[in-house]
């Protein structure tokens, strides 16, 4: 079946005890057993409750994966495919990672054993010569916040294989409608599904997928014995944002090229990251590993000041952190999201203080281009 009607229709079947046609919300925590050791498949909810089952088919499916496991956060999805390491193990991660990875990497895990490189995974060399007798995972995002940088999934896939390492694919920004890493090599993705996979910017959320049964009994094991799991009303926020994931998708894809068309074109804008750009260093990797660029996408304004202004004169776009919604939302990545990166470092990633990135949603594209240019008219 296509990827929609899996959306629609994968986890998503009637309720067999009532034919409600929407999944049910198990709002329980236990489950009455027939007699000792006879029950319906759930015992307790923290091991497992229908809603999130449900959700764990759904997205397994939608990300090529046979193994879906949901989390309370898209971090707390992370930190429970990170608990599969054990002290003493290396990862090499990405270099522009998401601020709470790295922090998460650097100032909880670290105190585990585990040990972290970072490098600049869009160069393969650079990712071989990190690698150490106790690497074991490969971390990465691609396209990266908020620069767009990306990396060739199934050229990193292959390195790590040839090392006997694992690779984890954040896909948080592209969903698996645009991007599948899994069918590219990838051993674990990671989603937030707080953004693209919810969509209404109402709930937090996060899920691994994997296809090894291996990986998935420990990953299974883990999401039980830490207990970090996703409730079953969030769950089911998830169910309904995702079977409109890929019109949206779509969507957020057309009128992302819109805006960065438009930004592109105007005479005060220095630079715009985007990977649907021809301009883009990597549009044709781009073009092949993903189904469409999506809607993210950063510009540069040339100066704090600048960024400012335009923050404070948008109309329609909303100043928030967080992205992957329907509404629009504006940001200042080196004072918001990237604060905790040091000055040097984010000079040197390219998120400079002018820098202004935009989850593009999917509202009429004139109004966004329109309320953009109000905006841009008021700088120098
Ligand atoms: C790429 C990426 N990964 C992970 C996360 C963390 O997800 P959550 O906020 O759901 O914990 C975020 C949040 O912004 C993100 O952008």
């Amino acid at each position: 079946m296509g990827f929609s009607t899996d959306a629609i229709h994968i986890g998503q079947e009637p309720d067999p005890a009532t034919g409600a046609i929407i999944v049910p919300i198990y709002q329980t925590s236990t489950f009455v057993q027939e007699e000792l050791g006879k029950h319906k498949g759930f015992e307790y909810a923290r091991t497992s409750n229908p809603t999130r089952a449900r959700l764990e088919r759904n997205l397994a499916a939608l990300e090529g994966g046979r193994f879906a496991f949901a989390f309370a956060s898209g971090m707390a999805a992370i930190q429970t495919v990170m608990m599969l390491f054990k002290s003493g193990d290396h990862i090499v991660a990405g270099h522009n990672l998401y601020g709470g990875t790295f922090r998460l990497f650097e100032r909880v895990l670290r105190h585990f054993g585990l040990s972290f490189t970072y490098s600049n995974t869009s160069r393969l060399e650079e990712v071989e010569r990190a690698i150490q007798p106790r690497t074991r995972l490969v971390f990465i995002e691609t396209p990266t916040n908020p620069v767009m940088e990306l990396t060739d999934i199934a050229a990193i896939a292959r390195l790590a294989h040839q090392h006997g390492l694992l690779l984890a694919v954040d896909n948080t920004f592209m969903s698996p409608y645009l991007q599948r890493p899994l069918e590219l090599g990838a051993d674990i993705v990671v989603h937030s599904t707080t953004k693209y996979l919810n969509g209404h910017s109402d709930g937090v959320g996060g899920v691994a997928v994997v296809n090894d049964p291996e990986l998935a009994d420990r990953l299974k094991f883990l999401q039980n014995a830490g207990g970090a799991i996703l409730g079953p009303f969030d769950a089911w926020l998830v169910l309904r944002g995702v079977k409109t994931l890929a019109v949206r998708m779509r969507q957020h894809d057309e009128n992302g090229r819109a805006v960065a068309q438009y930004l592109a074109g105007h005479p005060k804008v220095k630079r715009v990251n985007y990977p649907g750009l021809p301009s883009h260093p990597q549009h044709e990797l781009a073009k092949r590993q993903m189904r469409g660029f999506g809607g993210m996408l950063s510009f540069e304004t040339g100066s704090l000041e600048n960024a400012k202004t335009v923050l404070k004169s948008v109309r329609l776009c909303s100043l928030a952190e967080s992205l992957g919604g329907v509404e629009t939302l504006i940001s200042h990545p080196a004072t918001m999201t990237h604060a905790s990166v040091p000055p040097e470092e984010r000079r040197r990633l390219g998120i400079t203080e002018g820098l202004v990135r935009i989850s593009v949603g999917i509202e009429d594209a004139e109004d966004l281009i329109a309320d953009l240019d109000q905006a841009l008219e008021r700088i120098d």
